[in-house]
């Protein structure tokens, strides 16, 4: 009944086949896919497991932790710890990366992730996920904060599971998206959904609009555009898609093409934006531009951003090429004070520059 089914592990034989670290990675990745059946497990149990609910404790980012964070935590820092490949992690869920005890072996890669993403969903039966990073240990030191400080670029691996009806676990390793469902009754993953692509064109955006009044006005003007559907310049009607649960949001996107925003805010000043670069918006940012797709803050792009901290935050603007592009260009215009009806400060009257 399974035979032909390409199962992860098997793909990952195929595709990181030849050095030593390929090896070892594809080992790493599936180590991570354990990880991630177990938590697939202790989601799918809902109320019957007693994993709901929160608990009295709150992370680095002040969020208040719930029982499935801490356990999805819990969960991933087991599989690297026993697994021998990982020489440091960082995690949404740890102030501090967590060095591996070198006698559990001197694995050659930092694993950085979100272990339960989206985790405000958790008690409504809504998808959540996990977010994964991997990038290259030094070798012959323990590493440091700043070992994990490396552009996104640099990442070996990326990808995300969704907990959804079904649990599906989507990976790059520099060489195209794949995702992959769970077969429940075997255990395994197979690959179900080869080469993934981001259609380039698309009418679906997805933003939390509540937050409106505190945009730059470059957003504003992308979202009112796609608002005013065919009577204004787009001349389509658009749809908008908000899960709350970016790797729900994000895998939509992939399936099906859209942009995904979490933009720069004025909401809370002392925050560029709401979601975390190292867990967050570089590994998503690999699995889209691997599927065709860009990852930008509407300035740069974010794979190329230098790092400062672990729990650093980010505006994100991700999905369909031509949409990014258009949101970038917006942007650009608006700095440039070249966008007439949405003029930056610093080229209106009495403006820094007209002083
Ligand atoms: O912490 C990240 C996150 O939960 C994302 O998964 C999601 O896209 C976003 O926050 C939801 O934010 P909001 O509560 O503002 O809709």
């Amino acid at each position: 009944m399974h035979q032909g089914r390409t199962t992860l592990s098997k793909f990952l034989i195929q595709q990181l086949k030849g050095s030593p670290e390929q090896n070892d990675l594809a080992a790493l990745l599936v180590d991570i896919a354990a990880a991630v059946k177990a938590i697939s497990a202790m989601t799918a149990k809902g109320e019957l497991g007693g994993v709901l609910g929160s608990l009295d404790s709150t992370n680095v980012q002040g969020e208040t932790q719930k029982k499935l964070d801490v356990m999805s935590n819990t969960a991933f820092i087991n599989t690297f710890s026993m697994g021998g490949l990982v020489a440091g992690l960082a995690s949404e869920e740890n102030d501090d990366p967590v060095e591996i005890d070198p006698q559990d072996g001197t694995g050659r890669f930092l694993a950085i992730f979100d272990p339960l993403d989206g985790s405000s969903n958790i008690d409504v039966n809504v998808s959540v996920g996990s977010i994964f990073s991997v990038l290259r240990a030094p070798q012959g030191r323990s590493p440091t904060t700043e070992d994990f400080l490396r552009p996104g670029r640099q990442q070996l691996a990326a990808g995300y599971a969704i907990y959804g009806p079904s649990t599906m676990f989507v990976l790059t390793v520099g060489k195209g998206t794949h995702g992959f469902t769970l077969d429940r009754e075997v255990g395994n993953f197979i690959l179900t959904h080869p080469h993934m692509e981001v259609p380039a064109e698309t009418s679906e955006f997805a933003i939390n609009a509540s937050n409106e009044r505190f945009w730059e006005p470059p957003v504003q003007r992308y979202v009112t555009e796609c608002k005013n559907g065919k009577t204004d310049v787009r001349g389509r009607d658009f749809n908008m898609r908000w899960i709350a649960s970016m790797v729900a949001d994000i895998h939509r996107i992939l399936m099906r093409g859209g942009v995904f925003m979490y933009p720069r805010d004025t909401k809370d000043k002392s925050k560029p934006g709401r979601l975390r670069l190292m867990y967050e918006a570089n590994p998503m940012s690999f699995v889209i531009e691997q599927a065709g797709g860009i990852g930008s803050t509407g300035r740069h792009r974010i794979m190329d951003l230098q790092p400062s901290e672990i729990h650093q935050r980010v505006p994100v603007i991700i999905g369909s090429r031509n949409e990014v592009e258009r949101i970038e260009r917006y942007h650009l215009e608006y700095d440039r004070g070249e966008d007439e009806q949405y003029k930056s400060p610093l080229f209106q009257e009495r403006s820094l520059f007209a002083s």
